[in-house]
C-alpha cells in the first residue's frame, strides 16, 4: 500500500501514513491529541480538522453544515487518500488546557483540606540512608554486599534484603570510590527491603516518590519530597487514551482489537512520561532521584496500565482478572523514573470499584470511624462506599461522563474557562455566569451544569421531567432542527465566539446521571435496610471546579436532602490517597486490607436499581417526600 505525507499546521509535522488511514490516527501519530471523545464514531463532533489542501475522502459524522462549508471535516470520518496539509484549531486539541488541581475554598461546599497523614504514621515507601562500612582486611574479609548488608540491618526490620545485578554490578566501585562511605537508597515493601539505588560517599541529593491518579479522563501526577513528604510540584492533563473512546467500556472493547492492549497501554504510559518529564525539567531533578510511583486508578485503568486483558471486566459476571496488583519495577513499564523503581497499583474491590475507591477510602478515614459515612465520586462511574469501621458496601452507578463535561455539547472538565456557576434572573430570564479563572467562558463543567439545572428549574424555564416551558418568552430560548436549547452565554462574549447552549438533550444525559447517582445511594441503602436519616456524613469527591453549590444538588435530586452541615467535599481524593500510601508504609498496608474488606453490591442483579433509577429520573424525583427542602424552594 502507498505511503502518504500528512502536514499538521501551526505544528508543522508531517507524518507518513497509509492509504486509508484516518486523519485521527495521523495526527495521533504526529503527537498532537486530537479530543475525540466518542472514540472515532463520528458522534462527538469533537475532532474538527480544517484540510487545506491535498486529497482525503470526506466522511459524514456530527459536524454542522456551517462548519463543512468551512472546509472543516471531522478527523476520525475523513481518510487519507494523498499527501494533505491539515490544519489544527486550537479548540481541537486535547493538551490545550491544563486540569485544575488547586481548588481553592470559596463558595458553597468548598474543599476540605485533609490532614496530611490521616492518623497515619510518617513512613515512606523509600529512603535514604547514609553509612559508613567498616574497610575489609585480610583478617575481616566479608565480601562487598554482605558488608553492607550488615550495616544495613541496623536500620530494617526487614529479614529480606535484596539488591538487583545491576546494582550489585555497580557495588564494588561506588564502595571504593566513597572510600566505604555510602548512601543507599532502601525500599521496604511487603515485608522486604531492596537496595534501589547506591551512591558513593555521603548524597545530598533527595528521593522523590511520584502519587499518580490515572484517571479515565485526566491523569494528575504529584512529585513527592520523600524525606520530608511534602508535594514539591503537581500537574494534569487529560487522558491520551480518550482518543480510544470515552469510557472505560470502549476502551475495553478497542483492547480487544489487534494491538489495541498495547497503543492503551502506551497511551497512559506517555500521558504519565509527559507530565513526570514537565515536573522533573521544571524543579531540575533527575529521573534517576524518583525512586517509587504509588498509582491509583479505576480496575479497567489499572488493567490497562499494567497490560493486563480487561476483556471479562464487561462480560457477564463481570470479573477483572485480579483485584491485587503485582509490585512492577518502572524500567518493565517504560515509566521513566529511576528504571529499578518501584511503581505499585492501589488494590481494587471489584470490576467497576477500583483502586481509585480504595484510595478515596483511605484518606477519607471511614473505615476506621464509628460515624455512618457515605461516600460518594460524582463521575462518569460514579462509585459510591456506605458504612464504617465494622463494614463497608461499595457500588458503581455508571452515572456517565455528563457531570465531566461528556455528553454535553459544550461541556467541558473544570479547568480554565469552564462555566462553573450560573444566576437566572427569574423575571428577564437574564443570565450571569462565574467561570474558572475568570476568563471569557468556553464551556460549562460539572458543578456549572448542576447549578444550571437547578436554576432553570427554580425560574419554571424547564418542568419537573426537564422539558422547556412553552410560555417563556425570552430570544435565549429558541427552537433549532435537533430541538429546543437555551443561550447561557451570547457568542460575542465566549471565547470561541459561538452561543454557548444548553440544550433538552443534555438536560436528559444530566437528568439520568443524577438519576444514576442518587438511585445507587438508595440501592446500597436499601440493601443494608437504612435509610438517609441515618447517615451521619455524606462526603464528595469528584473532578468539580473551586466548589460545588450543594443546595442546587439536592434541589436537582443529585444528593439526598439531609442536614447541609453533614456534607463534605473532598476533591479528588484518588490522588490524596496514594500520595498518603506513599510516605505511609502502614497507610500502603491498610489499603491491601481496605480492598479486601469491602463488600460489592453488583447493581445490575434484579430490579431494585432500575426502579430507583425510573423514579430517580424526575426533578428532583418522583417521590417529593424524599426532598422536603428542596421541594419548598422550587
Ligand atoms: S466525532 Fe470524531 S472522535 Fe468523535
Amino acid at each position: 500500500m502507498s505511503k502518504h505525507s500528512v502536514l499538521f499546521f501551526p505544528d508543522n509535522v508531517a507524518v507518513q501514513v497509509e492509504t486509508g488511514t484516518s486523519l485521527l490516527r495521523a495526527a495521533s501519530l504526529a503527537g498532537i491529541e486530537l479530543k475525540s471523545t466518542c472514540g472515532g464514531k463520528g458522534t462527538c463532533g469533537r475532532c474538527v480538522l480544517k484540510v487545506k489542501e491535498g486529497k482525503v475522502s470526506v466522511g459524514g459524522g456530527n459536524i454542522s453544515a456551517k462548519l463543512k462549508t468551512a472546509g472543516y471535516v471531522l478527523a476520525c470520518q475523513t481518510r487519507v487518500e494523498g499527501h494533505a496539509v491539515v490544519e489544527v484549531p486550537r479548540d481541537s486539541r486535547l493538551d490545550e488546557h491544563q486540569v485544575l488541581l488547586d481548588n481553592k475554598p470559596v463558595g458553597l461546599l468548598a474543599e476540605k483540606q485533609v490532614e496530611e497523614l490521616a492518623g497515619y504514621e510518617f513512613q515512606p515507601l523509600c529512603r535514604k540512608i547514609y553509612l559508613e562500612l567498616d574497610k575489609p582486611t585480610l583478617t575481616e574479609n566479608a565480601s562487598d554486599l554482605s558488608r553492607l548488608q550488615a550495616e544495613l540491618r541496623k536500620y530494617t526490620d526487614c529479614r529480606d534484603l535484596e539488591i538487583s545485578l545491576d546494582n550489585l554490578r555497580k557495588l564494588p566501585d561506588i564502595l571504593r570510590e566513597g572510600d566505604w562511605k555510602v548512601t543507599v537508597t532502601l525500599t521496604s515493601l511487603n515485608g522486604c527491603a531492596e537496595v534501589l539505588h547506591l551512591e558513593p560517599g555521603r548524597s545530598t541529593k533527595k528521593s522523590y516518590g511520584l502519587a499518580v491518579d490515572i484517571g479515565t479522563t485526566t491523569v494528575v501526577v504529584n512529585l513527592v519530597d520523600l524525606e520530608t513528604g511534602q508535594i514539591v510540584d503537581k500537574r494534569g492533563t487529560y487522558n491520551r487514551q480518550s482518543r480510544y473512546g470515552d469510557d472505560v467500556i470502549s476502551r475495553i472493547i478497542y483492547a480487544g482489537e489487534e494491538n489495541g492492549l498495547e497503543e492503551l497501554q502506551q497511551a497512559v504510559i506517555g500521558t504519565i512520561n509527559h507530565l513526570v518529564d514537565k515536573l522533573l525539567a521544571k524543579n531540575e531533578i533527575k529521573a534517576e532521584d524518583v525512586h517509587v510511583a504509588v498509582t491509583a486508578g479505576n480496575t479497567t485503568m489499572a488493567h490497562l496500565f499494567l497490560g493486563i486483558p480487561p476483556k471479562y471486566i464487561r462480560l457477564e459476571p463481570y470479573i477483572p482478572v485480579t483485584s491485587s496488583f503485582p509490585p512492577v519495577k518502572a524500567k518493565e513499564l517504560g515509566i521513566a523514573i529511576n528504571p529499578e523503581a518501584w511503581i505499585l497499583s492501589f488494590p481494587a474491590v471489584a470490576s467497576y470499584v477500583g483502586g481509585d475507591i480504595v484510595s478515596g477510602v483511605l484518606v477519607n478515614g471511614m473505615a476506621e470511624s464509628d460515624e455512618l459515612t457515605l461516600f460518594i465520586d460524582i463521575g462518569t462511574n460514579g462509585e459510591m462506599v456506605l458504612g464504617n469501621r465494622d463494614w463497608l458496601i461499595s457500588c458503581a452507578c455508571s452515572a456517565g461522563p455528563a457531570f465531566e463535561g461528556g455528553g454535553i455539547t459544550y461541556g467541558m472538565r473544570a479547568m480554565t474557562g469552564a462555566i462553573e456557576r450560573v444566576e437566572i434572573d427569574p423575571r428577564s430570564y437574564e443570565v450571569q455566569v462565574a467561570t474558572i479563572g475568570n476568563v471569557k467562558p468556553m464551556g460549562i463543567c460539572g458543578s456549572g451544569l448542576i447549578d444550571c439545572l437547578a436554576k432553570l428549574l427554580r425560574v419554571g424555564i424547564i418542568d419537573r421531567t426537564g422539558q422547556f416551558q412553552k410560555d417563556i418568552n425570552t430570544p435565549r430560548l429558541r427552537e433549532t432542527e435537533d430541538g429546543k436549547e437555551f443561550v447561557l452565554v451570547w457568542g460575542k462574549d465566549t471565547e470561541c465566539g459561538k452561543d454557548i447552549v444548553l440544550t433538552e438533550g443534555d438536560i436528559k444525559n444530566l437528568i439520568r446521571s443524577k438519576g444514576a447517582v442518587f438511585a445507587g445511594i438508595q440501592s446500597l441503602l436499601k440493601t443494608v435496610q437504612m435509610d438517609v436519616a441515618q447517615i451521619d456524613k455524606i462526603i464528595i469527591a469528584g473532578g468539580f471546579g473551586n466548589y460545588l453549590n450543594i443546595e442546587d444538588a439536592i434541589q436537582i435530586g443529585l444528593l439526598p436532602d439531609v442536614d447541609r452541615s453533614k456534607y463534605e467535599f473532598m476533591g479528588n481524593t484518588s490522588i490524596k490517597g496514594a500520595k498518603l500510601a506513599l510516605i505511609s508504609q502502614p497507610a500502603y498496608r491498610q489499603a491491601e486490607e481496605l480492598g479486601r474488606k469491602m463488600t460489592y453490591l453488583e447493581l445490575s442483579v434484579g430490579t431494585m436499581f432500575m426502579d430507583e433509577f425510573v423514579s430517580a429520573c424526575f426533578l428532583p424525583h418522583t417521590d417529593l417526600s424524599l426532598f422536603p427542602s428542596a421541594t419548598k424552594q422550587s
